[in-house]
């Protein structure tokens, strides 16, 4: 592994049991309180941006906020936030999706995207991809290409890289850790 694989693994915090008995929790507090570690992600989420050409980031509330909006800054681009249902005051998209219990729904300011927008999406973590697939179908929705997805951590067991793929239709999914 390379020293910026080492540096972010080793400030993310395993929290076992939490949000619920045998699950262990990712927390990404300890990485985002280290200025080297925070702007090591910053700086290797933006090279991800430059490399597939995007024209806006995406990021996903709320962790997705945190990640996103500097890498957006840093590699010089617009940000737009994808927010929980009921939140954003304009003309919005909505795109609703499941969770393990019950569903969830997603909006974008639909005048923040247009069909010259390439959108790179960001986030923490993927687990099952429910969040970033509805976010990519808020993305076509909206006229835009899908630049690609970009996550500090995959959760591989739990499949979400091979769930993403149809929405996906070849555009790259990078974690720059993988547990
Ligand atoms: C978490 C995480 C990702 C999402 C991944 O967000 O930050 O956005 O779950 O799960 P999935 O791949 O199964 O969709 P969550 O909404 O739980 O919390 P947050 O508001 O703190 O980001
Ligand atoms: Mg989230």
């Amino acid at each position: 592994t390379t020293d910026i694989t080492e540096l972010l693994l080793s400030r993310i915090r395993d929290v076992a049991d939490y949000p619920e008995p045998g699950v262990v929790f990712k927390d990404i507090t300890p990485l985002l309180a280290d200025p080297a570690a925070f702007t090591a992600l910053t700086e290797a989420l933006a090279e991800v941006a430059a490399r597939t050409g995007a024209t806006k980031i995406i990021g996903l509330e709320a962790r997705g906020f945190i990640l996103g909006a500097p890498v957006a800054v840093r590699a010089g681009l617009g940000f737009v936030p994808v927010r929980k249902a009921g939140k954003l005051p304009g003309a919005t998209l909505s795109q609703a999706y499941d969770l393990e219990y019950g569903s969830a729904e997603i909006e974008v300011h639909a005048e923040d995207l247009t069909a010259d927008d390439r959108v790179l999406v960001v986030d923490d973590v993927l687990a099952t991809g429910g969040t970033a697939e509805a976010s990519l179908e808020l993305i076509r929705r909206a006229g835009a290409q899908v630049a690609g997805l970009a996550v500090l951590m995959e959760l591989g067991f739990l499949g979400g890289r091979a769930r993403l793929e149809p929405a996906l239709a070849g555009a790259p999914l990078t974690a720059l850790l993988t547990v």
